[in-house]
C-alpha cells in the first residue's frame, strides 16, 4: 500500500524535480543535455521553415499572375441581359409606357450600365485603332503602363438603342431596347472557324416554361439589331485578364423589339458561336438568356 504523503513531501518531490543538487539535474535534465535539445530544436525548425519557405517559392515560381489558375468550370460563357429586373424566377422587364416614373426606371437602368462605354471615356482609355474582323492576339505588352491594348466600344455603335437619339431607349412606347452581354473567359476564343464572329440570335418563345404560360408568337413585329446582325467583333477576343486588359469593355448587342397585340411575350437570346454551348440545364444563362418583356399602358 502507497503510505500517504503531506504537502510538505510533495513540495520537496517538486523542489528535488526543478533542481536536484545530487545529480546535478534541472528539470531532470543536466545543463549539457538541455543546451543540446535547444540547439536539436533550433536546427529542426530551421530546416522545416527553409523547406516551407522553398515550396511557397515554387509555388508563386511557376503561377501566371495573369491567368488564374482554376477556371475550368468555366468553359462556356454566361449571357446576361439589360435592363436586369428580376421577378419570380426570369428576367422580368415589365414596365408602363403611360407612367414616366416606370418606364424611366428602365431607361435609368441601361444609361447607368452604359456609362463606360461613354465616347470620350472610351477614346481616353483605349486610344487604339484595332482591326476587325480577326482576333486580336498580343504577345507582347506594348500599351501604356506595361498592359495589353483593349479594343474600344462606344455607346454609339449601338445606334437607335445608344440612348443617344432616343434617351428613353424606347420605353416611352412599345419598341423597348435590351442589352445582351456575354462573360468574359481569359484566353477564349468563341469562334474556332476562321472569321466567323459570334453573333446574338432572339427567339420568340410561344411557351414561358418557368410560368407555364402560353403567348401568341405574333406579338412581336420585328426585331433590330445593333451592330448589324447582332455581331460581336472578333477583335474583343481573347480577353488577357483584368491584369493584362484593365481598360478591356464588353461587346455589346442591343436588341429592339416591337411590341403588338397583347404587347407581351418571352424571348430568348442566344450568342451563336461554335464554341458557345447553350443545351446546359444546370446552367441556364450557359450560352443564352431568357426574359419576359411586357408594355402596359
Ligand atoms: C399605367 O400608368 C397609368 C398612369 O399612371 C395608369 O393609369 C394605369 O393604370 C397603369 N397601368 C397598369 C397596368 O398598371
Ligand atoms: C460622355 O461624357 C461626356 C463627359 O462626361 C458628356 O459630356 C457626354 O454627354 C457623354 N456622352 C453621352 C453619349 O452620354
Ligand atoms: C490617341 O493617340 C494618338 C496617337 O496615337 C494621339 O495623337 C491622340 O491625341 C490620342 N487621342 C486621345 C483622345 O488621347
Ligand atoms: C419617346 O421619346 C422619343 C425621344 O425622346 C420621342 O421622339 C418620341 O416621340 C417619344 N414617344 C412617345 C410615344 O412619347
Ligand atoms: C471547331 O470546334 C468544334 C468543337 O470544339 C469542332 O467540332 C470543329 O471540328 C472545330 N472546327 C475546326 C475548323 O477546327
Ligand atoms: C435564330 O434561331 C432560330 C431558332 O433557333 C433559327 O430558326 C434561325 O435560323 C436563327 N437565325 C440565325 C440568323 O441564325
Ligand atoms: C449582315 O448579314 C448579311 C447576311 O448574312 C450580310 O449580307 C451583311 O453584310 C451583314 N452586315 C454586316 C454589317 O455584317
Amino acid at each position: 500500500m502507497k503510505e500517504k504523503r503531506t504537502c510538505g513531501q510533495r513540495c520537496e518531490d517538486f523542489g528535488n524535480f526543478v533542481w536536484n543538487s545530487d545529480n546535478g539535474t534541472f528539470m531532470g535534465r543536466t545543463p549539457a543535455k538541455w543546451v543540446y535539445i535547444s540547439l536539436y530544436y533550433v536546427a529542426f525548425y530551421a530546416v522545416m521553415t527553409a523547406l516551407f519557405s522553398l515550396s511557397i517559392w515554387v509555388l508563386m515560381y511557376t503561377l501566371s499572375p495573369y491567368t488564374p489558375d482554376y477556371q475550368d468550370r468555366l468553359q462556356s460563357p454566361g449571357v446576361m441581359v439589360w435592363p436586369n429586373t428580376y421577378g419570380e424566377e426570369i428576367v422580368e422587364i415589365t414596365y408602363n409606357r403611360s407612367n414616366k416614373q416606370s418606364w424611366m426606371k428602365m431607361s435609368n437602368i441601361l444609361k447607368n450600365f452604359l456609362e463606360p462605354y461613354n465616347e470620350t471615356i472610351q477614346q481616353s482609355r483605349n486610344n487604339y485603332t484595332c482591326a476587325k474582323g480577326q482576333y486580336f492576339i498580343q504577345s507582347q505588352f506594348t500599351a501604356p503602363h506595361h498592359n495589353k491594348w483593349s479594343c474600344p466600344f462606344c455607346q454609339s455603335m449601338l445606334g437607335a438603342c445608344s440612348g443617344i437619339s432616343d434617351p428613353t431607349f424606347g420605353y416611352n412606347c412599345t419598341m423597348p431596347c435590351v442589352i445582351i452581354k456575354m462573360n468574359r473567359i481569359i484566353n477564349f476564343l468563341p469562334s474556332n472557324i476562321t472569321g466567323v464572329a459570334p453573333y446574338v440570335n432572339c427567339t420568340v418563345l410561344v411557351r414561358n416554361v418557368q410560368k407555364n404560360i402560353y403567348l401568341n408568337d405574333q406579338n412581336i413585329a420585328d426585331i433590330k439589331y445593333f451592330p448589324p446582325n447582332g455581331t460581336m467583333d472578333l477583335s474583343y477576343f481573347p480577353y488577357y485578364g483584368n491584369l493584362a486588359q484593365p481598360n478591356y469593355v464588353n461587346p455589346l448587342v442591343a436588341v429592339r423589339f416591337s411590341l403588338v397585340n397583347q404587347k407581351q411575350a418571352t424571348v430568348q437570346c442566344r450568342v451563336v458561336a461554335d464554341k458557345i454551348s447553350y443545351e446546359n440545364i444546370h446552367d441556364p444563362y450557359e450560352g443564352k438568356v431568357t426574359f419576359s418583356l411586357k408594355a402596359e399602358s
